[in-house]
């Protein structure tokens, strides 16, 4: 490679010629002309391809065409090279500041016109929202400059280069560079022009920049404007015409604060924006203003003077078709569903996201973390040397960042708070960057996580901190020095706000344990919430082997170096699906919360600063989930941080069944999220009274007795199990064995909860090692009582290859009052030391030309639910196909568990095949119930959805017990209280024929 190139390709410094200082992204009435579309593309596979490609009359007509904005890798089918996904390894060698010479390198070119009536414009400038990774620009054969900062926006005065009609505009954009080295965020490498390219013809006379800040103070609005504009473009004016402002600024020193007078704040809650527009004679600039006022007074974060809650989601642009290109309708409805599922707050994780997305942000309403884009993660293998955060050669880059990032968005009401990246280890280019910051806006918080001892940020953040290390944080006056700080540092840090940027990490089945977080934030005043690990997985849509369409993860395109599924970890699925943990986390965050006592309920109100006025409160009573009476719950308007209890109506009690009283917080009318009756917040109080369990029949006189038997719906032969309600079957038989969840195959770092865990090795592996996935079994008897035929006693060694571990399994199969019973007792012997995944038996239902294909049940439901992930979970009558029991997991993995569960009904194609009625234990523990088309064997084999095999038997597992879910892929372990230890469990079930 020519040195010049090299130099070019791995400068540090960001480029040349682009504008400063960065400008806002204005909404103006300027000329503007997009250049997004369809460009001429060409490819080369590396950066040392001749220029000429830049001179107006280069011939471009054998390149191919590119939509812009797009992602060279995301086009041409594989014709354009592939996706790359790495969370913290560099897809290159680290040698810094340079890149290899094999270095993607995508050319581009277009004609565009510019209008004749631009003539008079002052300036031409042409705006770049987002190229990955390094650019370079020519207008008509000119060199205009180059730029760095992918998620970042880069601005050149073309007003030189440019004429009126017929232009040509070529662009360089190498994948690879110096930046890259400073954008090692956990994401896919996606290299191009991938955000809008916009001309805007600049007038004389017209406004620069416009900053408007605001406050809110007693009732009253505030504005501070800060205009950038010639001294010949005054007068400016302000008009705000709701509010009646229209402030005429003759001269820049008259631009003095604006008193608006009595406003609605703004909030994440009530998103109250106030139209506005900036104008001179030459161009008008329409803002959209909230009046808010950040501060952080001692640890306490505030906006409007009330403590602030995250209950929030790191967001990645991510979309399994388009990449990081942006989509205004998806992203709206993305946000939507966010505040479906009461999600207040967003970490823009690790990067400014297209601007339009602010815009969003502000009108539905959340607090947003605006990140910069920087991440360095990969020098931590190094031990950090080299890192660029403490390297003066990149001091400009990181303050050209934080300077385009702030400036971008600054006007933004939603926006608290400013987070210099991620994961970039510490040093004085970080602190320098937040010293820019607070220079600029004094009123918004810096934050950066890996400020551990809190040198120059204002809020203490941490990752994946576990809850009782969390508590640690919120206690006030405790001892215990935190995370790499002294006792002095970490005095300092308790003196400040604390979120977790990052905890409940989402990957696959999980995370547990979000409820005891919670719990955490309205204890301790000083714990202001966090931000789950993701909002939604980055699969990319692609095609399987087999031709059936699949969500991609790391490896899938052949990469070098990369991780996985770990790019799969967001509570939505990448066809936007929720999964059961979003529908968790609503439960636990929801911002109504009620208190039984006897005929009265307190109902309080866990929101910022909204009332509940926007709320309906419907009540209704199910016995054995059929709903048998129903109202309106009168709950007088409860504002912030306030309770109110009510009288409950009259409930119905059923004598012999469940009764439950079920209370929904609704939206009285339609929000611009959700329609009018969403449910907000839910709760359920049982009502039941004491049902005993019937007692165990003793019998006695057992003695060995084969040869074939017919117990109620039962057929055996030779003390096996046959034929259940007419269908051939298989079981039950003893399954220890889930799935492994991701949290599951997660190598323990030494510090789990959890006694029984393993340094470096995880939870799978352990159970691989002692053969749950592979037990076997030897029938040590069969017998039946003396003289009788309506019992039968079956006992079973159950063990693995090369294990002296066993557990032993008596089934005993009896009619009791004209019905079949099945108790099962599961008896460990000693010496097991993992925890288990499950304690269950297994029927296995072969297809027999209908096959078994639907549940309903009585228990929990409607989604799966485990030990410390209850909360959604809410006991009622539920119905559902087979294939919707299951989460179409990106990895296939443990799915579908409901617990709780009292009856359960099978059905095939509508049709009843048996019914199932499952009694509690003598500690009043009930079992869970799953129905898959895969064993837990076949799913823990696939790596993906389109590799389990095509399936003709049902597998109904019940399971007396399942292992939490924890959050150990990034985060802590399973909870002691919700860890399955080896242990006796009796299963007891009533079957009936359908
Ligand atoms: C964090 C990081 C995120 C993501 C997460 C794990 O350390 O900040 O970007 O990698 O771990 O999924």
């Amino acid at each position: 490679m020519p040195s010049e190139l090299s130099a070019y390709v791995s400068d540090p410094t960001p480029g040349r010629g682009a504008l400063r200082p960065a400008r806002s992204w204005l909404h103006s009435d300027a000329p503007s002309l997009s250049l997004n579309g369809a460009w001429r593309f060409r490819l080369s596979p590396t950066a040392s391809v001749a220029q000429d490609f830049a001179a107006e009359e280069f011939d471009d007509h054998g390149w191919e065409s590119i939509p812009v904005p797009s992602h060279w890798v995301l086009e041409g089918d594989g014709a354009h090279g592939r996706p790359i996904y790495t969370n913290i390894q560099f897809p290159f060698p680290i040698d810094p500041p340079h890149v290899p010479d094999e270095n993607p390198t995508g050319d581009y070119r277009r004609h565009f016109a510019v209008p004749a009536d631009w003539s008079d414009a002052e300036r031409i400038v042409l705006r770049f929202d987002g190229v990955e990774s390094l650019f370079r620009v020519w207008v008509n054969g000119v060199d205009i400059g180059s730029a760095a900062g992918s998620r970042l926006a880069h601005e050149f005065d073309i007003t030189p280069a440019v004429r009126p009609g017929d232009n040509v505009i070529a662009v360089r954009v190498h994948q690879w560079s110096a930046a890259s080295y400073v954008e090692d965020q956990d994401q896919w490498w996606l290299p191009g022009i991938f955000r809008d390219v916009t001309l805007t013809a600049r007038p004389a006379g017209g406004i620069e920049d416009v900053w408007l800040r605001t406050g809110f103070h007693d009732g009253r609005g505030r504005v501070e404007a800060e205009i950038t504009a010639e001294g010949s473009a005054f007068p400016v004016t302000l008009r705000i015409p709701e509010l009646g402002v229209e402030q005429v600024w003759e001269t820049a020193a008259d631009v003095t604060p604006v008193d608006a007078g009595e406003v609605e704040p703004w909030s994440a809650e009530r998103p109250r924006l106030y139209d506005a527009t900036v104008s001179t004679a030459a161009e008008s600039i329409a803002l959209r203003v909230g009046f808010r006022t950040v501060e952080i007074r001692g640890d306490r974060f505030l906006v409007n003077g009330r403590r602030v809650v995250f209950h929030g989601v790191n967001r990645h642009e991510a979309h399994p078709v388009r990449g990081r290109v942006f989509d205004e309708e998806h992203a709206r409805e993305d946000l939507a569903r966010m505040k479906r599922f009461n999600v207040n707050a967003i970490r823009t994780s690790h990067y400014p996201p297209h601007p339009r997305l602010l815009d969003l942000a502000d009108e539905l309403g959340f607090w947003v973390v605006l990140e910069c884009d920087l991440e360095t993660h990969g020098f931590e293998k190094l031990g950090w040397v080299g890192n660029p955060s403490d390297d003066p050669a990149w001091r400009e880059a990181y303050l050209d960042r934080i300077r385009r990032t702030v400036e971008r968005d600054k006007n933004h009401p939603s926006i608290v708070i400013w987070s210099l990246g991620n994961e970039s280890g510490t040093g004085s280019n970080l602190a320098a960057m937040s010293a820019w910051v607070h220079a600029r806006d004094a009123e918004r918080p810096v934050h950066y996580e890996g400020d551990y001892t809190g040198e120059y940020t204002d809020v203490y953040s941490r990752m994946y901190a576990s809850a009782a290390e969390t508590e640690r944080i919120g206690t006030a006056g405790t001892d215990t020095p935190l995370l790499n700080c002294t006792p002095a540092q970490s005095a300092r840090q308790r003196a400040k706000p604390f979120l977790l940027c990052e905890y409940a990490h989402a990957m696959g089945n999980g995370p547990g344990a979000l409820d005891q977080y919670e719990a955490l934030v309205h204890e301790h005043p000083r714990l202001h919430g966090g931000f789950v690990w993701e909002w939604r997985d980055h699969g990319i849509l692609t095609t399987a082997p087999d031709g059936s369409a699949y969500h991609a993860y790391g490896g899938d395109f052949g990469e070098v170096v990369h991780d996985g599924n770990f790019v799969m970890d967001g509570m939505l699925l990448s066809d936007d699906v929720p999964t059961p943990s979003l529908y968790e986390y609503k439960a636990v965050v929801q911002p109504v919360r009620f208190v039984f006592d006897g005929d009265k309920v307190a109902v309080t109100n866990l929101r910022h600063s909204a009332d509940t006025s926007d709320l309906r409160f419907r009540w209704r009573v199910e016995h054995d989930g059929t709903p048998v009476d129903a109202g309106d719950l009168e709950v007088p308007v409860v504002a912030a941080g306030e309770s109110g209890w009510v009288s409950l109506p009259p409930v119905p009690v059923a004598p012999e069944g469940e009764t439950w009283l079920t209370i929904d917080a609704v939206l009285a009318t339609a929000a611009p999220w959700a329609p009018q009756g969403h449910v907000v917040a839910t709760v359920q109080s049982d009502r039941s009274p004491h049902i005993p369990v019937p007692a165990v029949r003793h019998r006695t006189g057992w003695r060995p007795d084969a040869g074939t038997l017919t117990l109620g719906a039962a057929e055996f032969v030779d003390g096996c199990l046959v034929n259940l309600a007419g269908r051939a079957v298989t079981g039950p038989r003893l399954e220890l064995f889930r799935a492994p969840t991701d949290n599951d195959e997660s190598p323990s770092d030494g510090v789990e909860e959890s006694d029984a865990s393993v340094p470096g090795v995880s939870n799978a592996e352990l159970w691989r090692r002692d053969g749950l996935d592979r037990l076997t079994a030897r029938r040590v008897s069969v017998e039946r009582p003396h003289d009788r035929t309506d019992a039968l006693r079956t006992l079973d060694k159950v063990s693995a290859a090369n294990s002296a571990l066993f557990v032993m399994v008596e089934s005993v199969w009896s009619l009791e009052a004209g019905e079949l019973e099945l108790r099962v007792e599961i008896e460990p012997s000693r010496g097991w030391s993992t925890v288990w995944p499950r304690i269950g038996i297994r029927f296995d239902l072969p297809d027999g030309g209908a096959p078994v294909d639907g549940a309903e049940w009585f228990g929990l439901g409607p989604s799966e639910s485990y030990p410390d992930s209850l909360r959604a979970a809410r006991t009622g009558r539920f119905s559902s196909g087979i294939d919707d029991l299951s989460v179409d997991y990106a990895r296939p993995q443990e799915t579908g568990h409901r617990s709780g569960l009292r009856r359960l009904t099978l059905t095939s194609t509508g049709t009843e095949v048996f019914r199932l009625e499952a009694l509690p234990d003598t500690h009043g523990r009930r079992p869970g119930f799953t129905l898959s088309r895969h064993t837990p064997q076949e799913l823990a084999r696939a790596g993906h959805p389109y590799e389990l095999p095509a399936s003709t038997t049902s597998r109904l597992t019940i399971d007396a017990a399942q292992h939490g879910l924890g959050s150990r892929s990034c985060g802590p372990d399973v909870w002691p209280e919700f860890a399955l230890r080896p242990e006796a469990r009796t299963i007891r079930l009533r079957i009936t024929a359908g």
